[in-house]
């Protein structure tokens, strides 16, 4: 079972999850993130922040990508990573890949990224948020809980939940490259966050469902390592919330992150 630790809200998640991620980086500086964009790993970027930690060697892959705007939008998942990430954070950004961004051909992009991830010797921690429709990366529901990074086609809610962030719901694109569902599986260990009432329903799905392809997130029940960080709000629905906090509560001395922020600077 995943370890699920319910907190008051977004902005203690964020601390919660950058002192797993400092940890990390503490005893690998050359640690290899998976990266998730989108609005939910922000306050755990900004948490992060505040460690001050030389992350000039850490290496980052991100979850996945639009296919189809044009290179430098603002909304590529790459320019969003750069903004909120790369820089804020000091990461070298040619140690930060993005699948579909080495310039070949995007029908065997989804390989190409698979091999450089071998190649980096494994993502360490992968980040995740999840959306609506329970979809991690951009594994829509249908997506194979062995599948490796390719195209996909969004749904529509998850068009329009984006739609946020571009001028109208017409220029969210159809398409996209994700990591699979199998890429996310092979991380040695899985952080998913989510924060607000939304995600209530996805994230018991998730949680506590059977394991399905119509639940993408579902597959992280398949993981040994995954630590799930939700607020009061995004934890509405678990049913097994209670024991979640009488674990937490009661967790051994030696699995206190909360320790971390002065332990791993040596402060
Ligand atoms: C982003 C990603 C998606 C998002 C999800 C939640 O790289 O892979 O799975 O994590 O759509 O989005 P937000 O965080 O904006 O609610």
């Amino acid at each position: 079972m995943a370890e699920v630790v319910i907190v008051p809200d977004e902005r203690a998640g964020g601390r919660l999850a950058a002192a797993r991620i400092a940890r990390l980086v503490t005893a690998k500086p050359d640690a290899v993130l998976g990266l998730a964009t989108g609005a939910t790993p922000l306050s755990t970027w900004a948490a992060l922040a505040e460690y001050g930690l030389d992350l000039s060697r850490v290496r980052g892959f991100a979850l996945d990508e639009y296919v189809g705007l044009p290179a430098g939008h603002p909304e590529s998942y790459r320019e969003v990573l750069m903004r909120t990430v790369v820089k804020p954070l000091g990461l070298s950004p040619d140690l930060v890949h993005v699948p579909g961004d080495d310039g070949g051909d995007i029908a065997t992009a989804g390989q190409r990224y698979e091999e450089a991830i071998r190649a980096a010797g494994g993502v360490d921690l992968q980040v995740l948020g999840i959306g609506r429709t329970g979809h991690i990366g951009f594994n829509e529901p249908g997506s194979s809980l062995a599948s490796l990074t390719r195209v996909k086609t969004l749904t529509e809610q998850t068009r329009r939940d984006n739609a946020r962030f571009f001028a109208s719901l017409d220029e969210v694109p159809r398409h996209c490259i994700t990591q699979g569902l199998g890429t996310i599986l092979r991380a040695r260990e899985l952080l998913l966050l989510a924060w607000g009432e939304a995600k209530a329903e996805a994230l018991a799905a998730a949680v506590e469902g059977p394991v399905t392809a119509s639940l993408p997130a579902s597959a992280i029940q398949l993981h040994p390592e995954v630590t799930v960080i939700v607020d009061e709000a995004a934890a509405s629905r678990l049913r097994f919330a209670d024991y979640y906090r009488y674990a937490w509560e009661n967790r051994p001395d030696w699995a206190r992150d909360e320790d971390l922020p002065s332990s791993v600077t040596g402060a």
